[in-house]
């Protein structure tokens, strides 16, 4: 009796702990980990219906096409909550067919090679076809990566929803390299990173290969993301040594099968640093030959890699101007040595001299379209979104349209460097849209950044476009749990960037938190509106580069102390007793001039500036009547208005308890309470230093600062940073 009573009370403690362990598993799960790429058993009723049409996969099994069967494998199980047989041969209704015209027989027989080859090797179709009266769905590509983007999109259709009947369905990218910049460098660390340290851990490669790492090329492949650089900008020359060779070579042979190059950041001293030259001049021939060996020795162990990403004579990196050669003298001598391997060179439009009195904005313009048509075939020329430096809002670079013969590459940043790092929530695909949208008007109208990026507007050959990363080992890979989405629109975008911010919301939302119809408009609406509500609470009005110098983080339009007087947010707001803004119209410094017309006359003009720029283009008298008051009153009530948005969402994001999983929930509910509170502190420091000059009191609506000038100045942003502050462990607890 006793020992019964003993071992049922033994029993009772194994129970709990077992429930204990399930519970910790169960919520644990919800950390974010896996992304998108979810494949939670869909609703029953769901299931049935496409159970009804996928009975059994036809797919080779090879190692070639790994990727793509184990990915359809786990996520049918898992969506379908069924094994599904996979099979060589068609015996009944229901095949999924999936592959090439090579590895499957059944693809080869339905004479699709005209269009398939129109699609390229990364375009796919999806199709209902039928084979002598039995009804089957066929993914098929020309490459083995077509066949898993195939597959990725037609998962996509299955987790958000969508009908599988009657399928015909062709898809290609429209620019060919699409490519994430990871600015992360050989120490771990990650310059402007916010979700932990790097990836890639260089100190155990490559003998040990992390087992994340093919999920992260899963993700990256799930949208169509095709190359990775895999180092800072600010490049440390170890990277090209015989052994980070050998440890970026084992990174690559991880994501070949996900269709992934790898690239790196080339330091343009390198030859000094690791040949040990006497020079870096592009045109020394030893420099040449010791690039041209430096290739050969990366393509013998990396048959496929991508190329050279190069920061050149920027923000103190050597370049070619060291030695009195220009850009495309540097550019051309790399893209020689890579070009027998059919290699790219990547080279940075990002350069702004330290010139007294100048204008920071027309800096790359003047320093690189004179160069239109002289760089080498195999060389991109990577051109910021907007001609400063990923402010929450610029307009776009003026170097889109005004280089007609050379192959420009949006670099967008994708980690919020100056949006409130992993603490804000941001979604960015209205940002890009609203520079892919942009006419420059360089052949007339309809000539949008969009066009220039995708090659029709010119012919381009070469297109590509970069997305500077947001993802560390935080184990939710972007510190905010939004960010994710983040990632996934730049991949969708750079394979489409027609797709809508809705469309692209509404899958990301489906996929990674819930398809009830309720909670998905709630978050697409929390989405689609945020980055103007934090343009508003940051810099309305086309204010820019108001953060604090150095992190960037939090408001700080006082700063006037660095040397640099364009790193100083004074410099970008010029207020002043008669107004605020930065003219750059032909009564200051004219870089509006760089714009074709009719651009340039309307963003010059006052009356037609949109407001959204106004600020950025003009300096204006803070009585200056707008649409709905002064100009005083409209910036106060655009920060209000950006501090209500926070406020709003967070209720909203309240009413969703018990919809989304509590983990996510109590993490994102924690997030966006910082962002409130930054929010209020921008607003609240922004306008105390204003009014310092425009002596007028707030409009009614608007709430009063909650500190003094002199407190907002003498914040310690070093305390909030060392206290982790919206870090990953902290919020997922
Ligand atoms: C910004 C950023 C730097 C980065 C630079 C670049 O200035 O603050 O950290 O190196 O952009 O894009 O090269």
């Amino acid at each position: 009796m006793k020992n019964k009573k003993f071992y049922s009370l033994n029993g009772l403690i194994a129970f709990c702990v077992m429930l204990g362990g399930f519970f910790v598993l169960s919520t644990r799960a919800e950390d974010g980990y896996r992304l998108w790429l979810r494949y939670d058993r869909l609703s029953e009723s769901s299931a049935k219906v496409y159970r009804a049409q996928i009975k059994f996969l036809v797919i080779k099994k090879s190692s070639e096409t790994f990727a793509v069967r184990s990915e359809l494998e786990t996520a049918l199980n898992g969506l379908l909550s069924e094994q599904l047989p996979v099979s060589e041969t068609l015996v009944k209704n229901g095949a999924l067919i999936v592959g090439t015209p090579k590895n499957s027989p059944f693809i080869g027989s339905l004479k699709l090679d005209k269009e398939l080859a129109e699609l390229g090797s990364e375009g796919f179709i999806i199709r209902s076809f039928k084979f002598k009266n039995l009804s089957a769905i066929v993914i098929a590509s020309n490459g083995e990566t077509g066949a898993l983007y195939g597959a990725f999109h037609f998962l996509r259709r299955l987790q958000t929803g969508e009908s599988i009947k009657n399928l015909k369905i062709a898809e290609k990218p429209k620019i060919k390299l699409r490519v994430l910049n990871h600015w992360d460098n050989p120490d771990g660390s990650i310059e402007r990173g916010y979700a932990g340290k790097s990836l890639w851990n260089w100190a155990e490669l490559p003998e040990k290969v992390d087992s994340r790492l093919r999920d992260y090329a899963r993700a990256d492949a799930s949208v169509g993301i095709n190359g990775v650089v895999l180092n800072n900008v600010n490049a440390s020359a170890e990277m090209l040594t015989p052994e980070y060779l050998r440890k970026t070579a084992a990174i690559a042979d991880v994501f070949r099968a996900y269709g992934i190059k790898v690239y790196l950041s080339a330091r343009f001293s390198a030859p000094i640093e690791l040949g040990g030259l006497k020079t870096a001049d592009p045109f020394d021939e030893q420099v040449r030959v010791w690039w041209k060996r430096k290739a050969d020795e990366i393509y013998k162990i990396i048959p496929d890699f991508g190329g050279f990403l190069v920061k050149a004579n920027s923000e103190g990196q050597p370049g070619p101007r060291t030695y009195n050669r220009t850009h495309v003298d540097g550019a051309n001598m790399l893209a020689d040595a890579l070009a027998a391997h059919n290699g790219v060179v990547i080279w940075r439009a990002f350069v702004y001299d330290m010139k007294p009195g100048y204008d920071r904005a027309g800096a790359a313009f003047e320093n690189l379209q004179p160069f239109d048509g002289k760089f080498a075939a195999n060389v991109l020329l990577q051109v910021k979104n907007g001609p400063i430096d990923f402010q929450p809002r610029e307009p776009f670079h003026p170097l889109f349209g005004a280089m007609p013969k050379t192959q420009l590459m949006p670099e967008l940043q994708i980690t919020q460097e100056y949006l409130g790092f992993s603490n804000h929530l941001v979604f960015l695909a209205p940002m890009w849209r609203e520079v892919f949208e942009a006419d420059t008007h360089a052949r007339g109208k309809n000539s949008t950044v969009a066009r220039v990026a995708d090659g029709t507007l010119f012919g381009q050959n070469l297109t590509g476009i970069a997305g500077v990363a947001n993802t560390g080992t935080d184990r939710n890979w972007t510190g905010h749990d939004f960010s994710q989405a983040n990632w996934y629109a730049f991949g969708r975008l750079a394979w489409n960037h027609e797709i809508s911010s809705a469309q692209i919301a509404d899958e990301w939302i489906k996929m990674t938190f819930t398809r009830e119809p309720k909670a998905v408009v709630i978050i697409k609406k929390m989405l689609l509106e945020s980055h103007e509500a934090a343009v508003d609470y940051m810099v309305p009005l086309g204010l820019h580069h108001q953060m604090w110098g150095g992190h960037h983080y939090g408001p700080a339009p006082w700063w006037n102390t660095y040397e640099r007087d364009d790193w100083n947010p004074t410099y970008y707001n010029k207020a002043d007793a008669n107004g605020i803004g930065f003219d750059r119209t032909a009564t200051g410094s004219n870089t509006v001039g760089q714009y074709f017309s009719p651009v340039r006359d309307e963003y010059s003009n006052l009356k037609t500036v949109p407001e959204k720029y106004l600020l950025w283009f003009h300096h204006v008298p803070w009585d200056y009547r707008l649409k709905s008051g002064t100009l005083w009153d409209e910036m106060a009530l655009h920060y209000q208005r950006g501090v209500e948005w926070v406020r709003q969402t967070r209720k909203n994001w309240e009413n969703l308890k018990g919809v989304i999983d509590a983990e996510r929930h109590r993490a994102i509910a924690k997030k966006l309470a910082i962002q409130e509170r930054d929010a209020v502190w921008w607003k609240d420091a922004s306008l105390s230093y204003f009014q310092t000059f425009s002596r007028r009191p707030l409009p009614p609506g608007v709430e009063k600062p909650q500190r003094t000038l002199d407190e907002y100045k003498k914040i310690d942003l070093l305390d909030d940073f060392a206290r982790g502050i919206g870090s990953f462990d902290e919020n997922h607890q």
